[in-house]
């Protein structure tokens, strides 16, 4: 997608040396445009666990190349252990969501079942970037799903179409298109009428800082609301759909999503307005029954709440919000259970947030090992 009239994805080879792998610095948009460099697997764990890059597939698509650069990297000693070792480090960074583990455990399957030779760097990123390309192609698969959702409203009501999301599940999360935004975008490149409204995600406020960047960019009209508008925007009509993204999504079609999310699905259900989350396979969890007790919720360091960031004549700059006796809670996600869900729009279409429904899509998946819980 585009910032400032020019074609990006969140994630590359630095030209002339492909060694280096460059992505956007999220951190300081949208007010600074910045690359962040990664050289090493230890870069990639920083960008992963600071939130340099955020967003389940980036994350997933950034801790592979955090193995190619391992790859890249090892001298000498016991390769195996030393594969087994950068993995579990770099699935430690953030425990939410699960594309971080599938494409750590898919990069060192692959690696470990090639031969150690002199040509194995070049095989690992070529796996690194295939894991990127399918990314993309999921998006934009979702989107055309998406797009016939959003086709159908505007043609029953045949005036914009108002679609309410949470946190940023577009394309800065992804690598392109996005997974919430892409039907959005599809629609506005096809000339249907839509508006958004961006929740502003507190407390790190993707979504007034990146989804509300990333519409400005390619032109979608939209409206960032403080977190607790939704609710009163759908029972005045005028929120005509939610889409969201997924951190991680069980075998039942529970969904944990950013903090905050469930209580859009409670406020839509109420009002009776379809509620739909976008999401690519490599977010689904098989392995988990119940999103409640089996979904690891991140918990981030509380001065994401007891402070805010934003832009000054003096550049960046952070305040403070609360007594500074007072103590804040920071849970990055939450789990919106399956009973709440509309529909799941994944790369292979729309189905029902239900285990049979789910599987007609994904019949690959129904031998998946279950584990009881993910909690430690
Ligand atoms: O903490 P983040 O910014 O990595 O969380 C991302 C989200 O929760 C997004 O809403 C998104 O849906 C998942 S990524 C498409």
């Amino acid at each position: 997608m585009k910032i400032q009239g020019k074609q990006y994805q969140t994630i590359w080879l630095k030209e002339g040396n492909p060694e280096i792998v460059q992505v956007i610095d999220q951190r300081k948009l949208p007010f600074q445009f910045e690359i962040f460099e990664l050289k090493t697997v230890e870069d990639a764990f920083f960008a992963i666990k600071e939130m340099v890059v955020r967003g389940a597939p980036l994350i997933g698509v950034t801790a592979a190349c955090g193995m190619y650069q391992a790859i890249l990297n090892f001298d000498e000693g016991d390769f195996e252990k030393y594969i087994n070792e950068k993995a579990d480090y770099l699935k430690s960074s953030r425990p939410t969501a699960v594309n971080l583990a599938f494409a750590v455990d898919e990069m060192v399957e692959f690696i470990l079942s090639n031969k150690p030779d002199s040509e194995l760097v070049q095989k690992v990123l070529q796996k690194a970037t295939s894991l990127k390309e399918k990314e993309i192609e999921y998006s934009n698969k979702i989107g055309e799903f998406g797009l016939e959702i959003i086709e159908e409203i505007y043609q029953k009501n045949k005036q914009a179409v108002n679609i309410l999301t949470h946190c940023n599940a577009g394309w800065l999360a992804c690598i392109d298109w996005g997974t919430a935004t892409a039907p959005i975008y599809k629609a506005h490149l096809k000339g249907i009428p839509v508006h958004v409204w961006v929740d502003e995600t507190r407390p790190r406020n993707q979504g007034a800082r990146l989804t509300a960047f990333e519409l400005s960019e390619e032109g979608v009209p939209h409206t960032v609301i403080p977190d607790n508008t939704g609710g009163h925007l759908m029972q005045h009509g005028l929120v005509d759909l939610v889409i969201v993204g997924s951190d991680r999504t069980t075998a039942t079609g529970d969904v944990a999503n950013k903090i905050g999310t469930y209580l859009k699905a409670l406020a839509a259900k109420d009002n009776n307005i379809p509620f739909y989350v976008a999401l690519p396979s490599s977010t689904f969890d098989f392995t988990l029954e119940d999103g409640l007790t089996g979904i690891p919720i991140e918990q981030r360091d509380a001065t994401e709440v007891s402070e805010i960031e934003g832009w000054t004549e003096n550049g960046i700059q952070t305040v403070r919000l609360i007594p500074e006796k007072s103590v804040a809670a920071n849970y990055g996600f939450d789990v919106t259970p399956a009973r709440l869900i509309t529909g799941l729009l994944t790369e292979r279409g729309i189905c029902k947030a239900k285990r049979e429904s789910i599987l007609e899509l994904f019949p690959e998946k129904g031998n998946t090992k279950k584990q009881e819980s993910n909690i430690k």
